[in-house]
C-alpha cells in the first residue's frame, strides 16, 4: 500500500486526479475506469472537469463502471447513483455515454443483472483504476461488514449505520432504499490499480483499521492491503490516527526525491 496523506480536501483531490491522469495517459488505447459515488470524490471528479476543460484531458476512449446502485431507483431519479455520475462528472466530459456502465437497480432479474455486469467488466478488459472511498462502518462500495472477503457483484440488504450516513442526500430517513446492488470485495480487488480516498476526523478511526488493522471481513476496505497495487490518498484529518504516519511522509518524500534522480 501507498499511503499518502495531503494538507486538506483540495490536495487529496488533485493527488487522485494527478494518479488517475498518469494512469489514464499509460493507457490511452482504451482506459477502464471503476468509480465511486459519495461526497469524497466530488473533488477529485471536479478536479477532472477542469482538467477537461483547461488541458483537453479527453475521455473518449475512456469506459466507466461504477461501483453500486441502489435497488428501486431509477437512473434520473436526482438520488440514484447514476444521475450522482451525470451531474458530477460525465455531463461535463467529452465521455460516451454507451461506455457509462452503472448497474440498474432497476433491473427486473436482479441476480442476472449482477452476473452481467461482472462479465461487461470482464469483456472490456477488466477495471484498470478503480476509485474507493470508504464508508463510516468500513465499507467498500457497499460491501457491508461480515461480507465475504471473495463476494462478487450481488444484491446487498444496507446497515443502519449506512442508511443514517445516507440520510443526509434524502429528505428523510424512510426514503434511503434499502439495499443496493454493488460490485463485491472479490470484483473490485480484481482491479488494477485501487486508489482509495478518504476524508475528515469522521474517518480517522475507521482508516486507521482498515490500513494498519487487522484484514477482517467487519472492515471490508482492510483487504486492500492484500492488493498488490493499491494507494491511499488522504486529508491529514483523516490520517490523524495512522501509527505510522510519519512514515508513510517520509516514504513520499523518499518516493519524490527517487524520481528526480
Ligand atoms: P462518503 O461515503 O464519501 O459520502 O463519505 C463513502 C462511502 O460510503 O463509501
Amino acid at each position: 500500500m501507498q499511503v499518502f496523506i495531503k494538507k486538506d480536501y483540495e490536495e487529496m483531490s488533485q493527488k487522485a486526479a494527478e494518479i488517475v491522469v498518469e494512469e489514464m495517459g499509460r493507457k490511452k488505447d482504451g482506459f477502464v475506469l471503476g468509480l465511486a459515488t459519495g461526497s469524497t470524490p466530488v473533488g477529485l471528479y471536479k478536479e477532472l472537469i477542469r482538467m477537461h476543460k483547461d488541458e483537453g484531458l479527453d475521455f473518449s476512449r475512456v469506459t466507466t463502471f461504477n461501483l453500486d446502485e441502489y435497488c428501486s431507483l431509477a437512473p434520473d431519479h436526482p438520488q440514484s447513483y447514476h444521475y450522482f455520475m451525470d451531474d458530477n462528472l460525465f455531463n461535463h466530459i467529452n465521455i460516451d455515454k454507451k461506455n457509462v456502465h452503472v448497474p440498474d437497480g432497476m433491473a427486473k432479474d436482479l441476480e442476472a443483472h449482477c452476473r452481467e455486469y461482472e462479465k461487461m467488466i470482464r469483456d472490456a478488459g477488466g477495471i484498470d483504476l478503480q476509485v474507493l472511498g470508504i464508508g463510516g462502518d468500513g465499507h467498500i462500495a457497499f460491501n457491508e461488514p461480515g461480507s465475504s472477503l471473495g463476494s462478487r457483484t450481488r444484491v446487498k440488504t444496507l446497515t443502519e449505520e449506512t442508511i443514517k450516513d445516507n440520510a443526509r442526500f434524502f429528505k428523510n430517513i424512510d426514503e434511503v432504499p434499502k439495499y443496493a446492488i454493488t460490485m463485491g470485495v472479490g470484483s473490485v480487488m480484481e482491479a488494477k490499480i485501487c486508489l482509495l480516498l478518504a476524508n475528515g476526523a469522521k474517518k480517522a478511526e475507521v482508516l486507521a483499521k482498515a490500513v494498519e488493522g487487522p484484514i477482517t471481513a467487519e472492515i471490508t476496505a482492510s483487504v486492500l492491503q492484500m492488493h498488490p497495487n493499491t494507494m491511499v490518498v488522504m486529508d491529514e484529518a483523516a490520517g490523524a490516527k495512522l501509527k505510522r504516519k510519519d512514515y508513510y511522509k517520509h516514504v513520499e518524500k523518499m518516493t519524490d526525491a527517487l524520481k528526480k534522480k
